[in-house]
């Protein structure tokens, strides 16, 4: 499994020769203005929720790829509306795709799209692929329900906010991280705006001294599994 950071909330995840996009921020993200997005391939793109920094080009992705956006069901259905592929999921449930098992979890959060429409209720991604796990965590609050995860899947890596003012901070992701039962975590939804910038050195120092690894990928960048 490689992973890739798009800035952001923004991944992408290739398994074998599938191809997988979560939540597409690239065009209105200065920070990755060295992305091109007409050259990130989708053959599926999962959407944690309708907030506008993490929709942003799934259009524009989905029209060029033709991929199958995997969402709750009111997010699904309003790209199916629009004549996009869709599957529509809802939390505590997992569908068995071609390249592994994904699981809609919840997160605590909001979910508007930026009209103001009704965009369901917001969730992260439980993803077993043949040979590793990841817990995509949304934008979320530290929330309880994080500790159902190791019950049923034992992860590889855990991918969540650290931003702080949105989502959680530094300090409830080392706890998040505990909670998911996972020492491997790739930062992400920090640095975009004013609102949560972050001190990069601070944050992966405390993980350190949690025995955690904190990875904060450059923009482009990716990781294998
Ligand atoms: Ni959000
Ligand atoms: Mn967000």
């Amino acid at each position: 499994m490689r992973i890739t950071f798009y800035g952001h909330a923004c991944l992408g995840i290739q398994i074998d020769d599938v191809h997988i996009v979560v939540d597409p921020f690239i065009t209105g993200n200065p920070k990755a203005a060295h992305i091109d997005i007409n050259a990130i391939k989708a053959d599926y793109i999962l959407l944690t929720h309708a907030h506008q920094d993490h929709i942003l080009d799934v259009e524009t992705i989905a029209k060029r790829t033709n991929a199958v956006i995997v969402s709750n069901y009111e997010i699904a259905t309003h790209y199916g509306a629009k004549g996009f592929q869709f599957h529509p999921m809802n939390h505590g449930g997992s569908w068995d795709f071609e390249f592994g098992i994904i699981k809609y979890v919840p997160a605590i959060h909001t979910s508007s799209f930026p009209d103001g429409s009704y965009g369901g209720q917001p969730g992260g991604f439980v993803i077993e692929g043949e040979r590793k796990n990841i817990y995509i965590a949304g934008d979320t609050a530290l929330t309880m329900d994080m500790k159902l995860i190791p019950l049923r899947t034992k992860l590889d890596l855990a991918i969540l906010p650290i931003g702080n003012n949105f989502t959680m901070d530094v300090d409830d992701a080392i706890i998040a991280s505990d909670f998911v039962q996972c020492d491997k975590i790739l930062g992400y939804h920090f640095d975009t705006f004013g609102y949560i910038e972050i001190n990069h050195e601070e944050a992966k120092r405390k993980f350190f001294d949690a025995n955690k690894d904190l990875m904060l990928l450059e923009i482009g960048n990716s990781i294998e599994l």
